[in-house]
């Protein structure tokens, strides 16, 4: 075997002995660096004969390309080699969540307001809004309570300081004005449920001075008690998840409705820290009622000759306390993370009536 031959196999079995790419390059570096072997032949032909130099030219140039591609061909190996190794060790779990859990979560009383809208979303009702500083006329005087009236009082107000004109108003003390805004900005037929904050002069382990309401409101030509009642079963089957419930009716007076109907629903208290809903010996308070006050439509611009409806109200943050269990209002508003982890509902499940309230 030539010389030639034997260089070529020492260099070729070197490139594929060299383990990483430093390895490789010291190869290189002794085969085609400045000193290296190949380099050396190739100076050797500056000193040959003419005939010499064109017999051995070829020779040391395919040899020193050859090598060179070796060198190509086993650098391009070990980069992939390296790269399967790094892939093998970073390996991702494609099954782990793609972000962390959430930590935050959904109040109580989010989590009933829109249970409640997509129940009542169901039965056809919109949803209706109106401000928390209210017109003393909304909240009061076109729901048939005028200034001096003594159910006023029922209500422990908080005013706000008179305006320049001498108008009024106060943070509203419950959700009823929604009722005199929506007459007075829609035709019937109206159906629409408001859920939204309330004001009141009033605080202890079941009162707090900024509370929650919900009101319903349905205006047309024939409406009556009866239609009232089936919303309000439909309502708490619903709500409470229960497949049968019993509803009470109860004389009552609200200024704003005539007749007045308060509702109590049935259940089961006999075993402690629990309630069940739909049976037992228990009344609980659900809402006040009544067919709407012929006075009121008049005042809301709606013809008491040709329409009438009935409404109803209640506390939205009584509902998140029976149905969840939860004793005291105190801790809804004290914005305590502890009571909120506790409480609170996972932020990525929306309430539906096909895939679950509260799952
Ligand atoms: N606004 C009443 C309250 O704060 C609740 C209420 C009673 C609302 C009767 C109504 C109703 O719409 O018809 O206690």
């Amino acid at each position: 075997m030539s010389d030639i031959q034997t260089l070529e196999r020492e260099i070729l079995a070197a490139i594929s002995a060299a383990r990483d790419e430093a390895a490789l390059e010291a190869v290189r570096v002794a085969a085609l660096g400045k000193k290296g072997a190949i380099s050396e032949l190739l100076k050797t032909l500056g000193g040959m004969s003419a005939d010499e130099r064109k017999e051995k030219g070829p020779t040391f140039n395919s040899l020193r390309d050859r090598i060179a591609d070796a060198l190509a061909a086993r650098k391009a190996a070990l980069a992939d080699d390296a790269l399967s190794a790094k892939l093998a060790t970073e390996r991702v779990d494609v099954t782990l969540p793609a972000r962390p859990e959430p930590r935050g979560t959904i109040h109580p009383v989010s989590q009933v307001l829109d249970e409640m809208t997509a129940i009542f979303a169901d039965l056809g009702f919109a949803i209706a809004e109106g401000p928390d500083v209210e017109y003393d006329d909304y909240n009061f005087t076109k729901l048939n309570i005028p200034p001096d009236h003594p159910a006023r009082q029922m209500h422990d107000t908080f005013y706000v300081a008179p305006q320049a004109d001498g108008s009024r108003h106060v943070l509203r003390t419950h959700t009823s004005p929604v009722q005199v805004r929506t007459m007075l900005s829609q035709k019937p037929p109206i159906r629409i449920i408001s859920p939204g904050r309330t004001y009141r002069v009033d605080s202890d382990a079941t009162h707090s001075a900024m509370f929650h309401q919900f009101e319903g409101l349905v205006i047309d030509e024939v409406t009556h008690l009866g239609n009232l009642k089936w919303v309000l079963e439909e309502f708490c089957k619903a709500f409470f998840e229960v497949d049968q419930v019993e509803i009470r009716a109860r004389p009552s007076f609200f200024p704003f409705t005539e007749p007045s109907v308060e509702w109590d629903l049935r259940c089961d208290r006999s075993a402690p820290g629990k309630i069940v809903f739909g049976t037992g010996n228990d009344w609980l308070e659900l809402a006040g009622s009544g067919m709407v006050h012929p006075r009121v439509l008049e005042m809301c611009g709606i013809d008491p000759e040709k329409y009438q409806g009935f409404a109803f109200g209640g506390g939205l943050d009584r509902l998140a306390m029976l149905k969840y269990g939860i004793p005291d209002i105190r801790p809804f508003f004290e914005s305590d993370l502890r009571w909120l982890r506790h409480y609170g509902f996972a932020a990525l499940d929306i309430p539906t009536l096909d895939g679950g309230l509260s799952r």
